[in-house]
């Protein structure tokens, strides 16, 4: 059955952040994403733009929210009003990035010392607390209860979920030629219950060609590996339009 969208209008801008706009809206429990080109890597240190990106982004979260909540993962997704813009629910942010991982890249490889690409047999968890002028440091459950970021009942759903979560997208990917290689979450809060919020796209996923190994995602831009757009298009292909094209 297809939800009826609300009717709102938008009003002032809340939030501006590295890739996304947040505007409030005409109804208080609703707020709408705008979804920019703008992009940016380790702390903002590196900057650029994507061309496209920011259509890529909205359709393909909107594509994934819908395929999580018939999985039923609740998510913060209420309609796509535009190419750049969402219309979700309205969470109160949980200050924690929540990673899940099935092959080593990127900072986990760092940490160990395996080797990119090194299968992980338990897809693993980690936390991060976002905060800018840290640097998003990584946490454990204990930091999580020090610095009062989310009740251990609230933090117990949130590491089920991205499991759960790994356990919807990982096969859906992989039917259409892509690996799942890590994924970074973020989790809020709305009348009392838990909400997946933010995205799901190249930004915040790693996402190999399943043939290839190919990178398809945002490390062409934070490594400099060129074919940027090029990638984000053929995700777009392959998670929205939903073709099976190869690289
Ligand atoms: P990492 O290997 O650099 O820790 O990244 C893990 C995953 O999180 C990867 O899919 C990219 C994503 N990510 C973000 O979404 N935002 C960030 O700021 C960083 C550093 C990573």
């Amino acid at each position: 059955m297809k939800r009826a969208v609300p009717e709102v209008e938008q009003r002032e801008k809340m939030y501006e952040g590295k890739a996304k706009i947040v505007y409030a809206t005409s109804r208080p429990d609703l707020i709408i994403q705008y979804f920019k080109d703008d992009a940016t890597a380790f702390n903002a240190l590196k900057r650029g733009t994507i061309v496209g990106k920011g259509v890529v982004n909205n359709r393909m979260s909107a594509a994934l929210f819908q395929r999580l909540e018939r999985a039923g993962v609740p998510t913060h997704y209420l309609a796509i009003l535009s190419d750049r813009e969402m219309l979700c629910r309205r969470l109160e942010i949980i200050r924690i990035e929540t990673i899940v991982r099935n092959i080593v890249a990127g900072s986990l490889a760092k940490r160990t010392g395996f080797e990119e690409g090194t299968p992980i047999r338990e897809p693993i968890v980690e936390l991060y607390y976002k905060s800018d002028p840290l640097g998003d440091p990584m946490i454990t459950d204990d930091h999580v209860r020090l610095l009062g970021l989310a009740t251990p009942r609230e933090l117990g759903w949130i590491r089920r979920t991205a499991l759960r979560i790994n356990r919807v997208l990982r096969p859906h990917m992989a039917r259409r030629g892509l690996l799942l290689v890590d994924f970074k979450l973020e989790f809020g809060r709305a009348r009392g219950r838990l909400y997946l919020g933010d995205e799901i796209s190249p930004d915040t996923c790693r996402l190999w060609d399943a043939r290839t190994r190919t990178k398809l995602d945002k490390d062409r831009f934070r490594q400099d590996l060129g074919g940027v757009e090029d990638a984000y298009q053929e995700v777009f292909r392959r998670l929205v339009e939903g073709a099976v094209t190869r690289t």
